[in-house]
C-alpha cells in the first residue's frame, strides 16, 4: 500500500523479524544453548550503552541519516527537476559508493527495469561499479547520451576508478553535446567541503549532492548517496527512511530479546566464537540479490581489523559470503552440510513475493512431476528456504533467519539499518573500529603509486621494488 508506512498498524505488521529458533540447541545439535545467550548479556548491554552514548551525543552520523529532513528535501527536489529531462541515470561510483544504490535499486525494481522502455517521471537507473574496459564500454554503447545523467558519487572525490569514469563520461559528453549543455547531465554527490571532486564542482559549477559529514561508504546507503538514484527510479525514498526509523525505535531497547540487532550480533558472535566465524547472507528472493555484495561490504569492512581499539594486533574479523536461493542450495549446501563446520548461514525469507506465478496441473500420472501442479512459484522458494534449514539444522550446521513479510522500501529501510546497527555492535564485541579502513586505503596508495600520480612517488618505487621480485620461476 503506498504511503502505509505512515500507519502505525501497517508499520506492526510490516516489521522485519530475526528468527533465531535454528541457532539455538533445541533445534540444532551443537546449536547455541540459551545459557551461553545469557551469559553473553551483559557484554551485550555494555556494546548498547556505547552506542546509545555515541548516538546521544551525535557521534554516529549514519544513525541519523533516517532523520535528516533537509537532505531529503534536497534529493527530492534534485531528482524532481531531473526526472522528466533524462531517460536513463547511470551511477559513476564504487564500494560503498555502488553497492548500496545496487542493494536498494534492483529490491524494489524488477530485475529487467534497467532495460525496458522508460516510464513517465521513472529513470532507468545502472550502476557502474567497475573499471572494466569492456564492460563498460558496452554500457556507454547502449546509452542515448542526450537523454543520460550521470551521477558521480565519491566521498574522497579521488577514487582512481570513480575518476576515471567521469573523465572517460566527460569526454564523451562535450563531444556531442558542447562545453555548456554537457554540464547538465551531470550530478556530484561528494564531500561537502573537501576533495578533488568538490572542486571540480566549484569550478565547473555542475549540480551536486553532499555526503554527510563522518558517513563513510559502507554506511551511506541511506544518504542521498543511494537515495538520490532510488528517488529518481520513482523509489519513495521517505518510506525507506521510514522503515530505517523504525527499526531505529526497535534497536533502542536494551533486552536483546526485543532488541533484532543485539539479538542478529550476539547469535553471530557467539557462533564465530565456536569456530563460524563465515557469516553467509542467503536471500531466497532474486530482488534482494544485490543486498550480498552490500552486506559482504559491510562486514568486511567494519570488522576485519589488523589492530584492535587499544592499537594491539589482533587480526580479527568476520568472513562474509554472499549466496543466492534456492540456486545455491544446488551450488554449495553441499559443502555448507558436509564440508567443514565454520559458517552460520543468515537466511533472509520474504513471506509474499508480490508476484504470483501457479505451475500448472498436468502430467498428473507422474508421480515425481505431478505434484508441482497448483502450486505458487513464490511458495515453492519459501518451502526451498524451510527445508534448507532443516537439511543445515539436521547435520548440527545453525542458520538464522531475517524475515520480511514484503518487499517495499520501508522493509529495505529496516533490512539496512538492521545489519549496520548489528555490525557496529559486532564491532564492538570484537574490540575493534568500525569506521576506518586502513587496509583498502593502502591499495588505494599502491595504485596512486603505479599509476604515476603526484606525490606518490614513494609507493611507485614500492611497487616496482616488489614487482621485481617477481622471478618467472614461480610463475607457469
Ligand atoms: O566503505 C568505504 O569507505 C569504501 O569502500 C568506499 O566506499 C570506496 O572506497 C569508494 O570510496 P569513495 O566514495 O571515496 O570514492
Amino acid at each position: 500500500m503506498a504511503g502505509g508506512y505512515r500507519q502505525k498498524r501497517w508499520r506492526e505488521a510490516e516489521r522485519v523479524r530475526v528468527d533465531v529458533n535454528a541457532m539455538m540447541s533445541h533445534m540444532v545439535e551443537g546449536g547455541l544453548q540459551e545459557a551461553a545467550l545469557a551469559a553473553l548479556v551483559p557484554r551485550l548491554l555494555e556494546a548498547y550503552t556505547g552506542l546509545a552514548r555515541q548516538r546521544h551525543a551525535r557521534l554516529l552520523p549514519f544513525a541519523e541519516l533516517p532523520y535528516a529532513k533537509a537532505e531529503l528535501k534536497r534529493t527530492l527536489a534534485l531528482a524532481e527537476e531531473v526526472r522528466d529531462e533524462f531517460d536513463d541515470l547511470v551511477v559513476l561510483g564504487i564500494g560503498g559508493s555502488a553497492l548500496g544504490t545496487r542493494a536498494l535499486y534492483e529490491g524494489l525494481r524488477p530485475i529487467d527495469h534497467a532495460w525496458r522502455a522508460p516510464l513517465n517521471s521513472e529513470m532507468r537507473v545502472h550502476v557502474a561499479d567497475t573499471v572494466d574496459p569492456a564492460s563498460f564500454t558496452g554500457l556507454l554503447g547502449r546509452l542515448d547520451l542526450r537523454r543520460t545523467l550521470f551521477n558521480v558519487i565519491s566521498k574522497s572525490g579521488d577514487t582512481p576508478e570513480t575518476m576515471s569514469q567521469f573523465l572517460v563520461v566527460r569526454d564523451a559528453l562535450l563531444r556531442d553535446l558542447g562545453a555548456v549543455a554537457y554540464k547538465r547531465h551531470i550530478v556530484v554527490t561528494t564531500d561537502a567541503a573537501g576533495g578533488a571532486l568538490r572542486q571540480i564542482v566549484n569550478d565547473e559549477g555542475f549540480r551536486d549532492l553532499a555526503v554527510p559529514a563522518g558517513v563513510v561508504g559502507r554506511f551511506s546507503v541511506l544518504s542521498a548517496v543511494s537515495l538520490f538514484p532510488a528517488a529518481c527510479a520513482g523509489i519513495d525514498i521517505a518510506e525507506v527512511l521510514a522503515g530505517a526509523a523504525d527499526m531505529d525505535e526497535r534497536c533502542a531497547e536494551a533486552d536483546p530479546w526485543r532488541n533484532p540487532a543485539l539479538l542478529h550480533a550476539g547469535v553471530l558472535h557467539l557462533s564465530a566464537q565456536q569456530g563460524r566465524g563465515i557469516v553467509v547472507l542467503m536471500p531466497y528472493s532474486n530482488p534482494l540479490q544485490a543486498l550480498g555484495p552490500w552486506f559482504c561490504q559491510l562486514w568486511a569492512e567494519t570488522l576485519g581489523k589488523a589492530h584492535d581499539l587499544h592499537g594491539a594486533a589482533v587480526h580479527r574479523g568476520v568472513t562474509p559470503i554472499a549466496a543466492i536461493g534456492p540456486s545455491d542450495q544446488h551450488a554449495q549446501l553441499q559443502l555448507w552440510v558436509e564440508g567443514p563446520d565454520d559458517k552460520t548461514i543468515v537466511f533472509v525469507r520474504v513471506e509474499d513475493h508480490g508476484t504470483e506465478l501457479t505451475v500448472p496441473k498436468s502430467y498428473e500420472d507422474l508421480e515425481s512431476v505431478s505434484y508441482l501442479g497448483g502450486l505458487d512459484l513464490g511458495a515453492l522458494t519459501n518451502m526451498e528456504q524451510q527445508a534448507t534449514e532443516l537439511a543445515l539444522a539436521k547435520a548440527g550446521r545453525p542458520s538464522a533467519t531475517i524475515v520480511c513479510p514484503h518487499l517495499h522500501g520501508f522493509a529495505l529501510g529496516q533490512l539496512f539499518y538492521l545489519l549496520e546497527i548489528a555490525a557496529v555492535i559486532m564491532a564492538d564485541l570484537l574490540a575493534v573500529d568500525p569506521f576506518d579502513q586502513p587496509g583498502l586505503e593502502e591499495g588505494k596508495q599502491l595504485t596512486y603509486g603505479l599509476a604515476g600520480r603526484a606525490g606518490a612517488e614513494g609507493c611507485r618505487a614500492e611497487v616496482q621494488r616488489s614487482l621485481a621480485k617477481k622471478e618467472v620461476r614461480y610463475v607457469v
